[in-house]
């Protein structure tokens, strides 16, 4: 077994998410590479070498935290835990985000897109980001979790503060407004009991004893953060995919079947989450490389959905092809719950869409930074309706 190569790669050091693609290409050339950034940690970046460590889950551990640096023994619930506890835990979300609940939402999810897209339609486009792709999944935390819609409005600014800051000090303070929010959302629920999902967890156990505060708290936080930026990424690069080839746009309305399928090249090709951190609890080879008990591991499942071992053009979108396997929402033991909640609102944000003219750039868009050194989506993109133009601008004398 040989050592790994060093390579002095650090997810929280790219600013521009374009040259991101090219980077983990030389990653996945060198195979399992060592990094001295925020301590040392590996990182696994070609499909199979994920994927092997996602199908063992008891050696590469969430348990003490999945963020690279780490904070303590991880913040989030069920995101940084292991069984027995992750189990439990897991159970008080996949219990209530079950396939029947996400289809018992389709009308009004459908309702709140065909508002958001209507306006923003009816005003010739804007910034998709701030104006739909925001907007949507925070409205649906306030539907399928309880918070009020003033709590989520906060949610978007906090979460991008605590994204610029690397250092675990640094982290927790930006976290704790976060935190302060969902505390009282804990306390408004304990006194006045609606009825939604923070009042039924009020009231589960865990461990044969009642959730604590603190438990709560981290629940709760999982979905501030987990639910709303991951897929108004999601629905950027969705947006961005459409307006950079209006091909794309004509062949979905010819073929509305294809949506789902364009869904899933959508998550492959972008990778909301570009990489998540493990925990080495034994001696493991991966790749012809020992990877010693201790270790920090970053999985890039970016790298891993354009790894051309994997997925024929990898580098095309291309929504003929089959992207199934990729690992957009992780695989195995902590694999998104949110998943068909997700699918289901990026694939009625193109049913909206495609009963509307075409949608393309109205000025540059942003594409930014990797936000919190993982998550990948443009951070302002103008657009309009190719309708809205005048005939002069669309060059009619
Ligand atoms: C396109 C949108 C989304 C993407 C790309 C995404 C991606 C992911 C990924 C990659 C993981 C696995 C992390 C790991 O391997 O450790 C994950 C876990 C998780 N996601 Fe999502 N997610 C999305 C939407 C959502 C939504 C809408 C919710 C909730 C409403 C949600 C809640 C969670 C939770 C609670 C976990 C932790 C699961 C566990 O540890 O067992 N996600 N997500």
């Amino acid at each position: 077994m040989q050592a790994a190569t060093k390579c002095p790669f650090d997810h929280h050091a790219i600013n521009d998410v374009e040259t991101v693609w090219g980077t983990y290409e030389g990653l996945r050339e060198q195979g399992v590479v060592f990094s001295p950034e925020h301590g040392g940690f590996y990182v696994l970046s070609k499909h199979e070498h994920v994927l092997s460590a996602l199908r063992d889950p008891d050696t590469f551990a969430s348990g003490q935290g999945t963020r690279i640096p780490a904070i303590g023994d991880g913040l989030i619930i069920p995101l940084d835990t292991d069984p027995p506890r992750h189990t439990e835990y897991r159970a008080l979300i996949s219990e209530r985000i079950t396939p029947d609940s996400v289809r018992g939402m389709v009308g009004a999810l459908r309702g709140l897109i065909e508002g958001l897209v209507d306006d923003f339609y009816a005003k010739g486009g804007g910034d998709w980001v701030t104006e739909v792709g925001l907007p949507l999944p925070l409205n649906v935390l306030v539907h399928v979790v309880g918070f009020t819609p003033e709590t989520v409005t906060h949610f978007r600014d906090l979460t991008e503060e605590s994204w610029k800051v690397i250092s675990e000090t640094d982290l927790l303070e930006a976290r704790a407004g976060l935190q302060d929010l969902v505390r009282g959302e804990v306390q408004r629920h304990r006194e006045t009991r609606p009825d939604d999902y923070i009042t039924w967890l009020l009231d589960k156990e865990v461990d044969g004893r009642p959730i604590a505060d603190d438990e709560l708290e981290r629940i709760l936080l999982a979905f501030a953060v987990a639910g709303h930026e991951t897929t108004m990424n999601a629905s950027g690069s969705m947006l961005r995919y459409l307006a950079d080839d209006p091909a794309r746009q004509t062949r979905l309305r010819e073929q509305p079947e294809l949506i789902p399928a364009f869904v899933e090249e959508v998550l492959r090709y972008s990778s909301p989450v570009q990489c998540i951190g493990r925990f080495v609890t034994r001696d493991v080879e991966v790749g012809g490389i020992n990877i010693p008990a201790g270790s920090r591991v970053l999985l890039v499942y970016a790298g891993a959905n354009r790894d051309l071992e994997r997925f024929d053009r990898a580098d095309e979108f291309d929504v003929d092809r089959s992207a199934a396997g990729h690992l957009a929402f992780g695989f195995g033991r902590h694999q998104c719950p949110g998943a068909l909640l997700a699918r289901t609102e990026l694939r009625l944000i193109l049913e909206k869409l495609i009963t509307l003219p075409e949608v393309e750039y109205a000025g540059d868009p942003d594409f930014g930074a990797l936000g919190g050194g993982t998550m990948n989506g443009p951070v302002s993109l103008p657009l309009r309706f190719a309708a809205n133009l005048s005939p002069n601008e669309r060059g009619v004398a």
